[in-house]
């Protein structure tokens, strides 16, 4: 039991919680610090002095699990070295292996799915007060149920109010507490035969627009002028209004009417209004100007209409940025993995983008090694990464999930080896291709957004970084580095003259004229631009 006194007096629990994954999950985990926060308990960066440890856990591919379960298994040592400590496991991990996971590995004491958080404080107070008998105090999952039926379960309904009660807090936040995350759709309806997050997040959900803009409007007012819309599929976003409302007459999250309805567009929903992931963006943009960025991830590569890209071409403050995955150049690998497009639609998705908004980014992901890839496959997967002008690709091997249909039906042929001298030869093409894009800029003078002071000192080859000590860096150069995005999310270093005058620009958009770039960076030198700079 974890001695929750000092000197006889009650003190509140401290909880270290350390986050794996997506952008999904840094927002769960803002999330459950403010909830957590509200009732009382603290939070620490110190893990050996937690009376709580919670893992956020990703179940994406089995490195991203051996992380955490190498985590847990040292603490296990400490536990059985007489160490009282709660262990609890949160997130995809948690929601995949089940409550198996506590007999398999008995120092942890909860579980909690990602469609439960809301239940995490109850699940803590069971364990903290020893009443954690049977599996169901301990354990909080949407197990299948989610999937059985088209209505949101109460679950579902009190997750939404986990958002809703969102306390933003700017001191926790990250560039200065001016860039946030907001949630519009939960959950994937996808099944991508590789993809374990159907089933760790359940079906697709979306949340009601003036939730979202009144989020947006919340988050403006506390200082946020860069807002990224979060949704495994963004541009499936789907609201019907009139469809699902509460006893008390408001708006509710809801089932995503399905692929079929999105199709027909607005046309299949005779006599009901409905809002588009196009008409979201547009209110967003329109009712909340104070964002001065908005972004969006991450966007499937079908069934994203020109409405969108004319709302992206029109509104200046929606960054041209698109981070859409097409995962294979091989159509028939594509097809085993029920991507549901060809090469030939992804490639003609890119040139719609590239002739409405002729600026934009492209960024995706690439799985190699799927099972039966051949050479064949894999070369045009090779040709499709050097004909697009991707900004970059996260390029993965491919890993076998359990419970999706890929490792059922399709043994993991690609010898391991194999799969990483693919993955390299396809770092190596997608280098040159960055390096294309970020040349590109050289000359121009772009907006930055500035996230951080760094004292990594980035070499010119290869992207990587040398790091320099701080008074070195600072006696090198007599400056120090910060290092921001454009809209189109490329990492821009720039010196500024001093640390306090680097810091005071963490959080703004000012003006930087790109001097020479990088793989996967550009460098230039700060502009006077006194209009932005002064924003706040
Ligand atoms: N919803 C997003 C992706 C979410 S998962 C989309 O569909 O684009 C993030 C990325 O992880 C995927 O794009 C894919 O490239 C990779 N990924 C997912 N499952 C994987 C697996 N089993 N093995 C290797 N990579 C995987
Ligand atoms: Fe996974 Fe596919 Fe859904 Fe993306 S779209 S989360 S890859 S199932
Ligand atoms: Fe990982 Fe779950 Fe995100 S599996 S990638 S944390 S949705």
């Amino acid at each position: 039991m974890v001695d929750l006194t000092v000197d006889g007096a009650a003190r509140g629990p401290s909880v270290y919680l350390e986050t794996f994954g997506c952008q999904m999950n840094e927002l769960d985990s803002e999330l459950v610090r403010g909830h957590l926060k509200a009732l009382g308990y603290g939070f620490i960066d110190d893990r050996d002095a937690a009376d709580i440890v919670l893992f956020n856990t990703c179940s994406v591919r089995a490195q991203a699990e051996n992380k955490v379960l190498s985590r847990i298994g040292r603490l296990r040592v400490e536990k059985q070295e007489g160490r009282s400590l709660i262990i609890g496991v949160i997130g995809c991990l948690a929601e995949r292996e089940g409550e198996s996971m506590l007999k398999r590995l008995p120092e942890v004491d909860l579980l909690c799915g990602p469609g439960e958080l809301d239940r995490l404080p109850m699940l803590l107070d069971n364990v903290l007060k020893g009443v954690a008998v049977e599996m169901a105090d301990r354990a909080a999952l949407q197990g299948s149920t989610s999937r059985r039926s088209a209505t949101l379960s109460a679950a579902e309904d009190s997750l939404e109010l986990l958002d809703l009660s969102r306390a933003f807090e700017p001191e926790a936040a990250s560039s200065g507490g001016r860039s946030a995350y907001v949630r519009i759709t939960r959950g994937c309806n996808k099944f991508c035969t590789y993809c374990v997050v159907p089933n760790t997040r359940g079906a697709e959900v979306h949340r009601p627009p003036d939730a979202i803009v009144d989020e947006c409007r919340a988050l403006a007012d506390k200082g946020v002028i860069e807002v990224t819309l979060l949704g495994q599929t963004v541009n499936h976003y789907l609201y019907v209004h009139g469809a699902a409302v509460d006893a008390g007459g408001a708006e509710v999250p809801q089932v995503g009417p399905g692929l079929a309805a999105l199709r027909k567009g607005a046309g299949g929903w005779a006599g009901r209004r409905v809002t588009t992931f196009a008409h979201l963006l547009e209110r967003i943009h329109d009712e909340v100007p104070e964002i001065q960025r908005l972004r969006f991830v991450t966007s499937y590569p079908r069934d994203f209409g020109d409405d969108v890209l004319d709302v992206m071409a029109r509104c200046e403050r929606i960054c041209r940025y698109l981070h859409v995955p097409a995962q294979s150049g091989s159509d028939r690998i594509l097809g085993l993995m029920n991507r549901g497009y060809t090469v030939g639609q992804y490639l003609e998705f890119v040139d719609r983008v590239l002739d409405r908004l002729p600026d934009a980014s492209i960024a995706g992901d690439i799985i190699v090694g799927f099972p039966t890839e051949t050479e064949d496959d894999f070369q045009e997967t090779v040709d499709l990464v050097r004909r697009v002008p991707f900004k970059n690709n996260f390029i993965f091997k491919y890993s076998p999930r359990p419970g999706t249909t890929a490792i059922k039906r399709l043994p993991d042929d690609v010898p391991e080896a194999l799969k990483r001298s693919r993955c390299n030869e396809l770092l190596a093409i997608q280098a040159q291709v960055s390096a294309q894009v970020h040349a590109g800029q050289v000359g121009r003078e772009v907006p930055v957004f500035v996230e951080k002071v760094t004292d990594v000192e980035p070499t010119s080859g290869g992207g990587g970084g040398v790091i320099l000590g701080w008074e070195q860096n600072q006696a090198a150069k007599g400056a120090v580095q910060c290092s921001g995005r454009t809209p189109g999310d490329l990492i821009t270093v720039f010196d500024a003259p001093s640390q306090a005058s680097g810091e005071a620009l963490v959080g703004k958009i000012i003006s930087v004229f790109v001097e020479s770039s990088a793989p996967r960076l550009l460098r230039g030198r700060m502009v006077a631009c006194p209009s932005k700079v002064s924003l706040g």
